[in-house]
C-alpha cells in the first residue's frame, strides 16, 4: 500500500519575506525556497518590511522585486499607518490584502487610534480583506469595528482561549470575521519557553497550555492555518533584544500530518484550513496543474539545520514527526523534490495580476 499522497498546493497568507531592508534574514528567492520545500506554493507577505509598503512607491518596489524573485506565487500586503487611509482603488486591487498592525510588532508599523483604524475599515476596498494583528481586548474591538464598518476583518494568529471565544460568538452571530492560527501556537506553549530561549519569543507570545488546547478545541471555527513565517538570524535572536518572530515555512505541512496521524485532523480538514478557505477568503486563482505529493508514512525528526529558510533554524527542531513533502509541482512544473528546489526565482506569479490564459 502506497503512503503517497497528492494534496492541492498549500496557501500561506501569512508569511514575512524581508524584503526590501532585511535580505539578511530572508529575500524573496529564498523565503519562496522554504515555501516549495514545505509545499506551499502561494504566500502573501506582510509589509512590514524597511521600508514599509504603505504607498505606491514603496509598494511598486516590492512588487518589481518579487517578480523578479519570488519562485512560489505570492501577493503583497499594503500597511496601514495613521495616515494613509484611502488607498487609490486601483492600489487596493494590487494588494493581497490590508495589514493593520494595532499591537505592538516587530517594526514600526502600528495603528493604535480609533479614528484610524476605523478610517482604513471603512475606505478598504478589496479584493483581499483587513488582515490584523490584534490581541487581547483588541480582538472584540475590531470584531466591534468589522460590524460598524461592514469591513472583511481577518484575525491574525489567534492565540488564546479567550480570543477564539469572541471569534466563536462573532461568527455564530454571522459577522464578516475570519481567523487563522499559525502552527507554533498549535503545538508550542510557554512551557517551552525554558528551553527555546530566545528562539521561542514572537508575537502574540506563546501562551498557556489552556489557551493551546482551546485553539485544537475550536479549530472548526478557525478558517486557515497559516505559519506567520517570521525568520530572525540567529545572531539576532541570541543578541541583547532578540526580536520576536520564528521561520515557519517548512515545518507546518510535517506537523499538520502529524496531527493527521494522530487522528487530531483529518486530512480533508487538512486542505480547507491550507488551501480552500485561504483562497476563498483572499480571492486567490486557481493555480492549476498544482500539487504536493506526500509520504504520509515518512517518520523523521525535524533537524537543527538544513532548511531553505535563509536562517537556518527552527522552533521545532527535535521533534519527531509523521508526513514528508516528496515534491511540489507548480503549473505544471516540479518546482521542488526530494531536497532540491527547482523553481528558478522569477518562476512565482503575483496573484493579482491577470490571467487571461486560465480560467
Ligand atoms: O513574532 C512576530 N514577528 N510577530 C509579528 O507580528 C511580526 C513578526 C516579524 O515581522 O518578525
Ligand atoms: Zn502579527
Ligand atoms: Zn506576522
Amino acid at each position: 500500500m502506497s503512503s503517497l499522497v497528492r494534496l492541492p498546493g498549500l496557501v500561506d497568507v501569512h508569511v514575512h519575506l524581508r524584503e526590501p531592508g532585511g535580505e539578511h534574514k530572508e529575500t524573496f528567492a529564498t523565503g519562496t525556497a522554504a515555501a516549495l520545500a514545505g509545499g506551499v506554493t502561494a504566500v502573501l507577505a506582510m509589509p512590514n518590511t524597511s521600508p514599509p509598503l504603505v504607498d505606491e512607491a514603496t509598494f511598486a518596489e516590492a512588487e518589481r522585486r518579487a517578480r523578479a524573485e519570488a519562485r512560489c506565487d505570492y501577493g503583497l500586503f499594503l500597511g496601514a499607518t495613521h495616515e494613509n487611509a484611502g488607498f487609490p482603488l486601483r492600489l487596493q486591487r494590487r494588494a493581497a490584502g490590508l495589514k493593520i498592525y494595532v499591537n505592538e510588532t516587530f517594526g514600526p508599523l502600528r495603528v493604535e487610534e480609533l479614528p484610524a483604524v476605523l478610517e482604513h475599515l471603512r475606505q478598504w476596498r478589496g479584493p483581499g480583506p483587513v488582515a490584523v494583528h490584534a490581541e487581547g481586548l483588541m480582538v472584540p474591538a475590531l470584531v466591534a469595528l468589522a460590524t460598524i464598518t461592514g469591513a472583511r476583518v481577518h484575525f491574525c494568529h489567534v492565540s488564546r482561549a479567550a480570543e477564539i471565544a469572541v471569534i466563536r460568538a462573532a461568527k455564530a452571530r454571522g459577522l464578516p470575521v475570519t481567523c487563522e492560527v499559525t502552527p507554533h501556537h498549535l503545538w508550542l506553549t510557554e512551557e517551552d519557553l525554558p528551553r527555546l530561549g530566545p528562539y521561542g519569543h514572537m508575537r502574540p507570545p506563546l501562551a498557556t497550555r489552556a489557551d493551546r488546547e482551546a485553539l485544537w478545541a475550536n479549530l472548526d471555527v478557525v478558517d486557515c492555518i497559516a505559519t506567520d513565517h517570521a525568520p530572525h538570524t540567529r545572531a539576532e535572536k541570541e543578541g541583547p533584544s532578540p526580536p520576536p518572530g520564528v521561520p515557519g515555512l517548512e515545518t507546518m505541512l510535517p506537523l499538520l500530518l502529524t496531527a493527521v496521524h494522530e487522528g487530531r485532523l483529518t486530512l480533508g480538514r487538512l486542505v480547507e484550513l491550507t488551501h480552500s478557505r485561504p483562497r476563498a477568503i483572499f480571492g486567490l486563482p486557481a493555480q492549476p496543474n498544482t500539487w504536493v505529493e506526500v509520504d504520509l508514512e515518512a517518520e523523521w525528526v525535524l533537524p537543527e539545520q538544513g532548511w531553505f529558510t535563509k536562517v537556518d533554524w527552527s522552533p521545532f527542531a527535535g521533534m519527531r514527526v509523521r508526513g514528508r513533502v516528496i515534491r511540489t509541482v507548480l503549473r505544471g512544473t516540479v518546482a521542488y523534490e526530494e531536497g532540491k528546489v527547482l523553481a528558478p526565482p522569477g518562476f512565482g506569479k503575483n496573484v493579482r495580476e491577470e490571467r487571461s490564459e486560465e480560467t
